[in-house]
């Protein structure tokens, strides 16, 4: 179990402002780093009071429901100087922070995050990692803090989104991103020298965010089913006229032929031409034997008459 905004209701300070759908409240995530040591300085390190506090003051009074959460779940510390009370002053005019650490609902969610590992993304509307000392060092090719995808609400419908870090495995992209000493010159000419430098292989250095309408592969997916309708409709059509013929030719056209022939005999004219055997099928054998017939017949007949 973990409190959110929602276990906070009593004891909210401002009233909700501007809610949409207050049935639905929008959910954020608050990303907080966990404790670390600095490798630098080796000092343990942490989240920044500010940059939780404020973010989740302006996310709570605009109606969202916010969940804390961390990498590894548990408990979160401050670093010592984003701290209000800390003697050296640095942040004692940050009264939000101050609050929210004197106020022990507040202050409990700190030392409850939930870890991301139980967290299910798509159930949030957005997620935000808090800076501070520690980010700097735990979120950098976190594991934990991998690609996400889902669908989301925009002003377009809705939208399948993608968002995942870039990390630099290839050696070849750091002729350009390591220093404007090292990158071709006419590149640090067109593009400058500030942005972009000081990569490392192996590490994260940004991240790529792809958004596309549902109604892109929606449509897609209905042409291709469109497609795949009218070609099984035209092979089907084919196959049905291609059978007709087929049918007419082998056995309806050599019936025909027997039955009219039959129909001469019967009534006594044997002048008719022999039906014409070709190949060997069932319907040939059947010709045959009427030719047969119709012969045998004559010759019966004349036996007759020659009486
Ligand atoms: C020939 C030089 C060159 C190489 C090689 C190169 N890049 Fe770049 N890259 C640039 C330049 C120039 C820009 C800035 C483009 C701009 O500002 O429009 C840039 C921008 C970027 C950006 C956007 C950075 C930002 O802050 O907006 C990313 C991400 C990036 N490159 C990744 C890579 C990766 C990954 C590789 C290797 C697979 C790579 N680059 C190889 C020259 C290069």
């Amino acid at each position: 179990m973990f409190l959110d905004a929602t276990d906070l209701e009593g004891i909210q300070m401002t009233a909700t402002i501007d809610v949409l759908h207050p049935e639905r409240p929008k959910r954020v995530l608050l990303v907080v780093a966990n404790p670390a040591a600095s490798p630098t300085t080796g000092w343990p390190v942490g989240f920044w009071w500010a940059e939780l506090t404020h973010p989740y003051w302006e996310f709570v009074e605009h109606g969202y429901e916010v969940t804390l959460a961390s990498p590894e779940g548990g408990a979160v510390v401050a670093d010592g100087f984003s701290d209000p009370e800390d003697v050296s002053g640095y942040s004692a005019h940050d009264l939000l922070s101050l609050g929210f650490k004197k106020s022990p609902a507040h202050a409990a969610l700190l030392e409850q995050t939930v870890a991301l590992s139980e967290v299910d993304v798509d159930a949030y509307d957005a997620v935000f990692l808090v800076g501070g000392q520690s980010p700097m060092v735990t979120f950098r090719g976190n594991e934990k803090l991998k690609e996400i995808t889902g669908e989301r609400e925009g002003p377009l419908g809705r939208s399948l989104y993608l968002a995942r870090p870039i990390k630099i495995t290839d050696q070849g992209c750091l002729s350009c991103h390591t220093t404007p000493e090292i990158a071709p010159a006419s590149v640090v000419k067109a593009y400058g020298s500030s942005n972009g430098y000081g990569w490392k292989l192996n590490e994260i250095i940004g991240a790529q965010i792809v958004t596309v309408p549902m109604a892109v592969p929606f449509q897609m997916a209905q042409t291709a089913f469109r497609t795949l309708l009218a070609s099984l409709v035209g092979v089907f059509v084919f196959i049905l006229v291609f059978l007709n013929i087929l049918l007419w030719f082998v056995v309806i056209r050599p019936i025909k032929r027997l039955s009219s022939m039959a129909d001469a005999v019967s009534t006594g004219n044997l002048d008719v031409p022999a039906v014409p055997v070709s190949g060997h099928d069932e319907v040939a054998a059947l010709a045959g034997s009427f030719n047969r017939m119709r012969i045998s017949l004559g010759k019966a007949l004349k036996m007759l008459e020659d009486e």
